[in-house]
């Protein structure tokens, strides 16, 4: 992933904390390397859940091996599967947070990206299990194959949802420099 990615994950992580309080609910949609999953079971400790989804068994192992380290305490559910089907095991949880950090895994088969289809059907099930006043946070990467076609999507997804942008950052990206956007549900 390019430079950029480490602040706007950062960014993302800001826009959450102020929605998150321990005893909370968090989705990590894409949990890869486990970064973010570690940011959301700290800002749920103690007593909170975090739900952390990966289509890659290495993802899982690598996320999981990375929280079991930390011992944050907190309940971590693990899902190998794509995040399309979400809705399909979460049914009836509320979450006070979302994370999609889309792309590849880092030090991986930089082939298995997200998709346009599933990551805004992803998007889509997880809104609608936000509680009002929770945050999702989605971070586009728009430099490898198929990045600038999800972001697109993504966009189109943001101008019909029932959502409020919170956030577009950076304001004015460059061509190819990844973006992430915050929101709420309406
Ligand atoms: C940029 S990485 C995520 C980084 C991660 N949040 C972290 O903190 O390390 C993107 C991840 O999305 C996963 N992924 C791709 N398609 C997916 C899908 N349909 N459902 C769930 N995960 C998917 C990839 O396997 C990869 O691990």
């Amino acid at each position: 992933m390019p430079a950029p990615a480490i602040d706007l994950t950062t960014r993302a992580h800001q826009w959450l904390e102020p929605v998150l309080a321990p005893g909370g609910t968090a989705l990590d949609a894409t949990c890869g390397n486990g970064h973010d999953t570690l940011f959301l079971a700290r800002a749920v400790a103690p007593g909170g859940t975090v739900h952390a989804f990966d289509l890659q068994a290495a993802a899982i192992e690598r996320s999981r091996r990375r929280l079991d380290a930390a011992a944050t305490g907190t309940a971590i559910q693990w899902y190998q599967r794509d995040h399309a089907g979400l809705a399909d095991v979460l049914e009836s949880i509320r979450l006070d947070a979302a994370m999609f950090n889309l792309g590849w895994l880092p030090r991986s088969d930089s082939n298995i990206i997200t998709t346009p289809a599933s990551t805004t059907a992803a998007l889509a099930a997880a809104v609608a299990l936000l509680r009002p006043g929770a945050r999702l946070t989605v971070i586009c990467y728009r430099g490898h194959a198929g990045g600038a076609r999800e972001a697109a999507a993504v966009r189109a997804w943001l101008e019909t949802a029932r959502i409020r942008l919170l956030a577009r950052e950076p304001d004015q990206p460059a061509p190819g420099a990844p973006v992430l956007y915050a929101i709420e549900p309406l």
